[in-house]
């Protein structure tokens, strides 16, 4: 299969995704400056590439762990029902914590993992998304920092996926309607 041919429209490039990564990291090396113990945690499995990227453009020591959560099912719509599947691997009592997300949409996975996270004595929680959605939130939850703003359609590539399809496109694209079905 031509991963492109189910593609409507490209949304970011390569070099958009690029100049965007590397722009994120520059902010938070500049407002971490004075921190240490700082931990990066990427939601798994949409946020490995913007993880990889970003925690590169970040020129300040940083520890890296992982979480995976369900929210999603094989459709397009959030269930609303989030469930950690794997959590980080030690106490992050004292930590500044930067949660790496893929994209912020309903809101509902970052509003249950801030909720977690919170109670477990971090000396600071914050958002760093690559895509944000604001349209579809149904949460009270903002981002510290984002890269884009996107419509609301279904788009995929830079680690998104659909029914874990296309996250190794190299760029973003808005899924075609009859490819989502
Ligand atoms: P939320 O809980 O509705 O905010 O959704 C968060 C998760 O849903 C993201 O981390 C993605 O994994 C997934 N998601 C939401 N919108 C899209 C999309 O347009 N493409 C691919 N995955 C998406
Ligand atoms: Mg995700």
């Amino acid at each position: 299969m031509d991963m492109s041919q189910n593609i409507e429209r490209v949304l970011y490039t390569e070099e958009e995704l690029k100049d965007c990564v590397n722009r994120l990291g520059a902010q938070i090396t500049k407002d971490y400056a004075d921190k240490d113990k700082i931990l990066l945690v990427s939601v798994l499995r949409g946020s490995y590439i913007f993880m990889a990227d970003l925690s590169r453009a970040i020129q300040l020591p940083c520890l890296i762990d992982f979480m995976s959560v369900s929210s999603y099912g094989a459709g397009t719509t959030s269930s609303g029902q989030v469930e950690i599947k794997k959590d980080i691997s030690f106490s992050i009592d004292g930590y500044h914590v930067i949660i790496v997300e893929d994209i912020l949409d309903s809101g509902n996975t970052l509003y249950y993992l801030m909720d977690v996270l919170k109670a477990r004595k971090a000396a600071s929680i914050r958002i760093c998304t690559l895509l944000d959605k604001p349209e579809r939130r149904v949460k009270p939850i903002t981002a510290d920092y984002y890269g884009f703003l996107v419509p609301d359609a279904f788009v995929v590539g830079y680690g998104l996926d659909y029914n874990q399809q296309y996250r190794n496109l190299p760029y973003i694209g808005i899924l075609k309607e009859e490819a989502c079905s």
